[in-house]
């Protein structure tokens, strides 16, 4: 069969941005940022994304452009059979995200239906907190709300990469981009709203440590979707003549829009609600829908919210799925169908740990983390930036050629930036990623 093709270049950039922005940047963003002190954070953040974040998203780019293969064939193409092994490990990771994404995806539902029954639109952060507790908690509920968005993650996957992925992800980005603009409006002109802004704006660096480096280069690897090989497998779609370089740009510029938005939606509202800022996975759940019982029609924008951090969280989800998919697909030629079906219940399994983990089974502990923290541990803070490693030395060294050539294709001459670039993958990113990591142990 013909590989699947993007519809258009516009098709691919909303779909790249459908995986990047989802509850990486509405969810997570908000709540590591609060934790980690606020402006110092979201310096080292973007720091993060404008250096390693937009080399990594160009170089996965153009190397999936080029192989037209997923991660394990992509740097089998480039590299040879040892090289494969950072493909599998992506693959691998990308099942294990999904699997605690998805219970995540499952509250977004939780909260949808709960704003339809309107019974979370009151202004008391207290009693919020403890309905979401009592929710995360609870051993059987939102294990069926994980089951429905890994069906419908499924259900997507099914379709195919044109009128499955590109299709959800076209329609819906844009309504989310706006309507947080309306929040961000409302959160700011709470009383007592100007600290929040403070906090998140005003960089304190006696607060930068090396646990604070590696959170800001794990989330920047987290919201991009980077170093597990999604960007390759989306890559992977576009044809031979689309200008990568503009694309990727676009995407990275976009998601960190969305990252520093979520930011002024929901910090200035933790503090005109004296909710504290280390409350953690909670926050955004907690704080909005406050926000939305001092918003003239709450309820409607409050089922506005959650039903597009749904479609956000799904454009994401798709795409992890889309890369185990994907590795079946081309390595063993098996049928887009079964495998979809067959990988989602496995995730679904290994999600109904993570939920338990928050409540039934919190006694269950490695290193002082529950199943659901050591998941999201493992894979943003040792796997992605494994695998950015690997992919700024492959472009650095065994696939400069091929990519410089690609990149130069419009008129034969080599950007004006890829030197710069090259030497940063050869040498910079490498070692930078080995020193936060190595200053963690
Ligand atoms: N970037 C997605 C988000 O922020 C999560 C994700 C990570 C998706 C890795 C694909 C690959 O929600």
């Amino acid at each position: 069969m013909a590989r699947a093709v993007w519809g258009s270049r516009l098709g691919f950039i909303l779909a790249a941005a459908g995986s990047a922005v989802g509850l990486g940047a509405i969810w997570k963003f908000p709540y590591v940022a609060a934790q980690n002190g606020g402006g110092a954070f979201l310096l080292l953040f973007l720091v993060m994304v404008f250096t390693l974040g937009i080399s990594i998203m160009i170089a996965e780019m153009t190397v999936g452009q080029i192989s037209q293969k997923s991660p394990v064939g992509a740097y089998r193409y480039f590299g040879g059979k040892p090289w494969s092994l950072v493909g599998y490990i992506g693959v691998a990771c990308g099942f294990l995200i999904l699997s605690f994404y998805s219970v995540v995806g499952g509250w977004t539902i939780f909260y949808m239906v709960q704003s339809v029954d309107g019974s979370i639109l009151i202004p008391d952060t207290l009693l919020l907190k403890q309905i979401f507790d009592a929710f995360i908690t609870n051993p059987v509920e939102p294990l069926g709300y994980h089951a429905a968005f890994m069906a419908v993650t499924a259900g997507v996957v099914l379709v195919g990469v044109q009128k499955g992925i590109e299709r959800v992800s076209k329609s819906l980005m844009l309504m989310l981009f706006l309507l947080i603009l309306v929040l961000i409006v409302r959160s700011l002109t709470l009383p007592g709203a100007s600290e929040g802004v403070m906090y998140f704006l005003t960089p304190d660096f006696s607060k930068v440590n090396a646990k604070m480096m590696l959170e800001a280069m794990g989330l920047a690897f987290f919201s991009l979707s980077l170093g597990m090989g999604c960007m390759m497998t989306y890559g992977s779609y576009v044809s031979n003549e689309t200008n990568i370089a503009n694309s990727a740009a676009s995407v990275v510029g976009l998601t960190t829009a969305v990252c520093v938005l979520a930011g002024l939606m929901i910090l200035p509202a933790v503090f005109a609600f004296k909710l504290s800022p280390a409350e953690g996975p909670g926050l955004t759940f907690i704080i909005m829908p406050a926000v939305f019982s001092h918003l003239g029609g709450g309820q409607f924008f409050a089922i506005l919210f959650f039903f597009l951090l749904f479609v956000a969280a799904l454009t994401s989800s798709v795409s992890l799925m889309e890369v185990v998919t994907s590795f079946f697909i081309d390595e063993f030629n098996m049928p887009r169908i079964g495998v979809s079906i067959i990988m989602a219940i496995l995730m679904f399994v290994v999600g109904i740990a993570a939920s338990l983990s928050l409540g039934a089974w919190k006694e269950y502990t490695l290193f002082g983390s529950n199943i659901f923290h050591l998941l999201d541990y493992v894979t943003s803070h040792l796997m992605m930036p494994f695998g950015g490693i690997m992919i700024t030395v492959l472009v650095g060294w065994k696939a400069s050629r091929p990519v410089a050539a690609r990149l130069a294709l419009a008129d034969g001459t080599n950007p004006w930036w890829w030197p710069a670039m090259k030497q940063f993958c050869r040498y910079i990113a490498p070692l930078l990623i080995l020193l936060v990591l190595f200053q963690n142990l």
